[in-house]
């Protein structure tokens, strides 16, 4: 479901507006214009989920820093600040747009004030974590794209990456019915359902594809993650 940013006020304006949404929960918030894509990052977000109170955000190393929020550390990693688009960035670590926050963020993100563009700024968020010593800022490596998809340029350089690795592979990268087949959430039959209900359309015979190879035992590796060996 879906609820509606009537004006935008900013990213952290999240936490107020879906206050109800969020309950007594946890929660994690992922900006819709971000690409993460990197060996081992579902099973980092499992980590980083269960870990109990205060904030988890990622730093990513970027040629272009001050067009995003720039976290500064001191000689022994420690973060001493996080600052929003700043002209002089204090290194070249970008905030990424994904963050998982415990419940006080709701109680967080209304207390800050509106920044000098007008918005409830999430860098401001973070630094209250900070503040509270709440911020853990873990590092994504070079082995993992970030890419963001919001300029035009932005976007068609994502696409340009996708299809890459696509193209090599023959295998989709974040085909929600392919994971949620492997995961588990659907059986082979539901999977082949879809499938037939998109025709012959590309995408269609890709998953009638993964059906097949799943039913007749090809590229199934035992131990291969991903590659569900148990009949569902
Ligand atoms: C926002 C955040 C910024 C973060 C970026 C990631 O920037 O304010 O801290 O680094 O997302 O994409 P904005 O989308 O407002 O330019």
């Amino acid at each position: 479901s879906y609820a509606e940013q009537p004006e935008p006020r900013g990213i952290a304006e999240a936490f107020i507006i879906g206050e109800s949404f969020i309950g007594t929960d946890p929660v994690c918030l992922v900006l819709g214009d971000n690409i993460f894509y990197g060996q081992g990052l579902t099973e980092m977000l499992v980590e980083v989920a269960s870990g109990g109170p205060g904030a988890t955000i990622f730093g990513y190393y970027v040629n272009d820093p001050e067009r995003y929020g720039v976290v500064e550390f001191d000689s022994e990693g420690r973060v001493l600040s996080i600052e929003e688009k700043p002209r002089a960035p204090k290194s070249n670590y970008a905030v990424v747009g994904l963050y998982f926050y415990d419940n006080d963020v709701v109680r967080v993100a209304k207390g800050i004030p509106p920044s000098a563009r007008g918005e409830l700024e999430i860098t401001d968020v973070n630094t209250a974590y900070l503040r509270k010593k709440g911020l853990r800022v873990r590092l994504l490596g070079r082995g993992f794209a970030w890419l963001d998809t919001g300029t035009a340029g932005s976007l068609a350089d994502a696409a340009m990456f996708i299809k890459a690795v696509e193209d090599r592979q023959g295998l989709k990268i974040a085909c929600i019915e392919e994971i949620a087949f492997r995961k588990g959430f659907i059986t082979v039959e539901e999977l082949q359902d879809i499938a037939a209900s998109m025709g012959n359309s590309d995408y269609g015979k890709y998953l009638s594809r993964i059906a097949h190879e799943f039913r007749e035992r090809i590229n199934v590796i035992p131990g291969m993650i991903g590659y569900r060996t148990d009949e569902n």
